[in-house]
């Protein structure tokens, strides 16, 4: 990364990413809604952000899909929800968002088994630092944070489409912001210079993929957005 881009990422960074600049925009009263007979895909809900996510929407009243690779972490996040959301709407479906095939195959038997899904939040994230490479031979960043999400989200709009009011939400992070996207080198065969830039460079084509959604969903209301989060500890950092 630049000394220019960094220079800029900070200086803007300290406008808009601290906690004083995001409480300016915050209304706790966007907040008040109601999303009983909503229902909302969220992928890595079993901790973090996706699992604080999951519980708020249990607690408005919505039907809550939580898409985790572990069974026995995503049923102890889900028995948690239901006992303090008191919604049994909560449902568990164990997919590994590496693995692009199962995530495709998951996304089919959804659409057969639902009637509809309002809003999908892209939210599982992994930053491996040392090169790892899936069994179909996606390096292991690049599978999650980039081939996953695109697959989940490309299956699921026919679906989305048929939903009031229908949303993708996209967790990215406040790094893409000092990567230039680079599509020469998509799985860093040619120098994996550590998992800090393969994870932003994810998140930049992750935020390229954007308009590329709304191509494919054109003629119809759905919203596409990109959530920026900035620096606290991930605990899927390894
Ligand atoms: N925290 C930050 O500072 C920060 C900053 C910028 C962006 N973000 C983004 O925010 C999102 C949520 O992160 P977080 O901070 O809440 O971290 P987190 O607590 O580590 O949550 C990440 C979630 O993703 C899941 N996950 C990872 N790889 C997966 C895979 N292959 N298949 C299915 N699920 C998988 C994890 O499951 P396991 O529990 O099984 O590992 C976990 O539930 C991520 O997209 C991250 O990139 C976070």
């Amino acid at each position: 990364m630049s000394l220019y881009r960094n220079g800029i990422w900070f200086l803007n960074g300290l406008h808009q990413y601290t906690r004083s600049a995001a409480v300016k925009n915050f209304e706790p009263q966007d907040l008040e809604v109601s999303v009983v007979g909503r229902s909302f895909m969220i992928t890595g809900a079993n901790s973090g952000i996706g699992r604080a996510t999951a519980m708020a929407i249990a607690k408005k009243g919505g039907t809550v899909h939580m898409v985790c690779r572990n069974k026995g972490k995503a049923e102890e996040a889900r028995s948690d929800i239901v006992s303090e959301s008191g919604n049994t709407e909560v449902h568990v479906h164990i997919v590994d968002m590496s693995e692009t095939h199962n995530v495709w195959e998951f996304a089919e038997a959804f659409k057969s088994q639902y009637p509809a899904l309002n809003v999908l939040i892209n939210n599982a994230g992994c930053m491996v630092h040392a090169r790892e490479v899936t069994a179909e031979g996606l390096e292991k960043n690049f599978a999650t944070n980039t081939m996953g999400v695109y697959i989940l989200t490309q299956t699921l709009i026919p679906l989305l489409q048929k939903s009031r009011d229908p949303r993708v939400i996209t967790v990215s992070s406040g790094g893409m912001l000092v990567q230039k996207l680079r599509v020469a080198d998509l799985q860093s065969e040619t120098g994996y210079v550590d998992g800090i830039t393969v994870y932003a460079q994810n998140k930049v084509r992750g935020g390229e993929c954007n308009p590329g959604y709304e191509r494919r969903s054109c003629n119809s209301n759905i919203v596409i957005m990109l959530l920026m989060v900035m620096l606290q500890q991930m605990s899927t950092y390894k």
